[in-house]
């Protein structure tokens, strides 16, 4: 098979009908934070135990193709000795890894970001692929207000999104490309779409410019929604016709999918807006979930530590609601039936 193949190959396995991907990339200091709120002692050994509880959820590969990884826990090793990849990968999930090393505060642009992580990638890449990741990810970081994101800031960070694609795919790894324009402030959801749309339009430039094949690629954007503090929010309805007109005017045919991030939605909203678009119907991509909290964040809340069955229980059931979204047969009712654990 050539490289292209390969990284064509792993693209739409990412994507795959009825398939999202699980994202537990969070740093060690999003980790401890999150442990925090359940009073939960973050520790190397009570971060790898909770991320094994998820990869051994009975039955998790049905609905979750691959795993976002952050870089301590892809070097680790499950309780009795099995590496953590070989964990996934018998549970039919491919490891995948973040590869940037976070948003920093962008010189000259009070209250921007641009990411880094450049330094050294490539060694970083082989490393990994070694390692035994099949894909990556890089997240660029857009906060909004009626000043902000600059120019200055989407072009850096489109560039920055372009040269971490282009190295990645030189190691066979594909990149997943993931400008997020945050949920944080009072902006109503147009003036989220104008953005969306000006960072979507400058990452393709980008990626094309510097030679990613787009093939091997998954976009992973947030929808096109208004700000937490905003009084007035958008109906599902309304976020899913933003997004797809957002995403058909900038995103090219040629990349095989989309997954969501969810961005601090709960797991019910960004399934229900995920089912509309879905619906919306007649993509040129394949349109899935990529999320982090949406998935994770009733299961994190159940194990406080221990109670492994039945947060593997609480993650197996948003994955399957998230299933259902990404296959527009998401639906309320579908909530209430399988959080009988019977069901899962
Ligand atoms: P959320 O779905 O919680 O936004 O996390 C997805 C992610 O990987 C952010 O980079």
């Amino acid at each position: 098979m050539t490289s292209n193949e390969t990284l064509i190959g792993t693209a739409r396995a990412m994507v795959a009908p009825g398939k999202g991907i699980l994202a537990v990339d969070e740093s060690t200091a999003t980790c401890t934070k999150r442990f925090a709120e359940f009073g939960i002692e973050s520790t190397e050994t009570s971060r790898r135990d909770y991320r094994e509880m998820m990869f051994r959820a009975p039955g998790i590969g049905e609905y979750v193709s691959g795993a976002i990884l952050y870089d301590e826990t892809i070097r680790q090793h499950a309780a009795d000795g099995t590496p953590i990849v070989d964990v996934l990968n018998d549970a039919g999930v491919m490891p995948g890894i973040k590869v940037d090393t976070g948003a920093k505060p962008l010189a000259g642009a009070p209250g921007e970001t641009i990411t880094e992580g450049l330094d050294g990638l490539r060694k970083r890449l082989a490393e990994y692929r070694e390692i035994g990741a099949r894909f990556t990810k890089w997240r660029a970081v857009l906060r909004v207000s009626a000043e902000i994101p600059s120019r200055y800031c989407i072009e850096t960070n489109a560039h920055a999104l372009g040269r971490y694609a282009a190295l990645a795919q030189e190691a066979g790894l594909v990149p997943i490309v993931e400008p997020e324009v945050l949920m944080d402030g009072d902006h109503d959801v147009q003036r989220c779409r104008v953005v969306t749309e000006q960072m979507l339009r400058s990452t393709f430039e980008q990626l094309s410019a510097q030679r990613v094949l787009l093939e091997g690629v998954v976009l992973k954007p947030n929808m096109v929604i208004a700000g937490r503090d905003c009084p007035e929010q958008a109906t599902s309805d309304e976020i899913a016709e933003l997004t797809l007109k957002t995403l058909r005017d900038c995103v090219p045919a040629e990349v095989p999918g989309i997954a969501f991030l969810s961005g601090g939605q709960t797991g019910e909203e960004a399934c229900t807006n995920l089912d509309a678009m879905v619906r919306g119907g007649d993509l040129p991509w394949e349109l899935t979930y990529s999320f982090g909290r949406a998935l994770q964040q009733p299961a994190l809340q159940i194990w406080g530590g221990s109670h492994v069955a039945e947060a593997q229980v609480a993650l197996l059931h948003r994955a399957r609601m998230s299933s259902l979204a990404r296959s527009g047969r998401y639906a309320a009712g579908e909530e209430l039936a399988s959080t009988d654990s019977s069901q899962v």
